[in-house]
């Protein structure tokens, strides 16, 4: 069946959840508290990650809030259809989710001190997570290969829009005191540490158990089995199970086992056109 995408300031959302009414509520009206902390992401990046992780922070470190309640309930998809409901209806202080880019974000957040957490990821990790993601969720159009997907990203025609124009956008806010970035290969070497910065971000004091129990309770292993955050709950029609699994591999550089060289070439030329002036080091810099 094709898929027919919700289409807002010339970029492509998935209908399932989105509507031009939800997105363009999220921007013009939506009121951002003082208090809302976002998690802030492009799709693939490691945002089920991230809400694992504030949200066992906000418990100190206790997973039941984890284990019983569904990540979407804990951390509303604010700009869709069912989640903005959750959103207004959510007492002070707020956990949101969203992936929108900058410039369609609500703009009341221009004048708050609401926190924001960013976090990124290697776009050819990216591009590939979202590959297989594209097959097995059916709001989305089955991709026809890899290198027309590829293309695809590269180009900013993938549902979300350009990888490059939305960090770039929220990039432009790295000097600001509410803004917090990080990477999911940060999170992958240093776990601990990360979750030592991000405490210190929100300011909220965890002991060392504490810490320990949020390291634990959002590894790869543990959130696989908790049906809460594994995605296994949603229903065939919108997510078929058959054909993969959310949580898939959780790993860096799976990309190399994607790419021919040809494809990385063209990807690294574009990169550093697309990347041109924005003044920070990222992990996959190296590469
Ligand atoms: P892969 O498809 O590469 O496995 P998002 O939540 O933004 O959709 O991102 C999903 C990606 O994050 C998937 O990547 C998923 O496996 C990975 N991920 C989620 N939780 C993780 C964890 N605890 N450790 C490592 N990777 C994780």
């Amino acid at each position: 069946m094709p898929v027919h995408y919700v289409t807002y300031k010339g970029i492509k959302f998935p209908p399932a959840y989105n509507s031009v009414h939800s997105l363009s509520f999220a921007h013009n009206e939506f009121l951002v508290r003082d208090d809302d902390v976002f998690n802030i992401t492009y799709p693939k990046s490691g945002t089920v990650w991230m809400t694992e992780i504030l949200s066992l922070i906000r418990s100190h470190g206790h997973p039941s809030w984890n284990q019983t309640v569904l990540n979407s309930d804990r951390m509303p998809w604010f700009s869709t259809r069912l989640g903005l409901e959750a959103a207004l209806s959510y007492p002070s202080p707020r956990l949101l989710t969203c992936h929108l880019p900058r410039h369609i974000f609500p703009k009341s957040f221009s004048h708050s001190t609401a926190k924001v957490i960013y976090t990124l990821r290697d776009p050819r990790d990216v591009v590939v997570s979202y590959f297989y993601f594209c097959k097995m969720c059916n709001s989305y159009e089955d991709p026809v290969s890899f290198e027309q997907f590829l293309r695809d990203f590269l180009s900013g025609e993938l549902p979300h829009g350009s990888w490059f124009e939305h960090v770039r956008g929220w990039m432009q806010m790295k000097d600001r005191e509410n803004f917090f970035f990080i990477t999911y290969e940060e999170l992958k070497q240093d776990l601990q540490g990360s979750v030592r910065r991000l405490c210190h971000f929100l300011g909220q004091n965890l002991d060392d158990d504490a810490i320990s129990s949020v390291v634990q309770n959002a590894s790869f292993t543990a959130m696989r089995q908790n049906p809460m955050c594994s995605s296994i709950l949603l229903p065939a029609d919108i997510m078929d199970q058959t054909k993969g699994q959310f949580l898939r591999k959780g790993i860096c550089g799976d990309w190399k086992n994607h790419f021919t060289v040809a494809q990385s070439e063209t990807f690294n030329r574009i990169y550093l056109e697309k990347m041109q002036g924005l003044d920070v080091a990222f992990p996959w810099d190296r590469d």
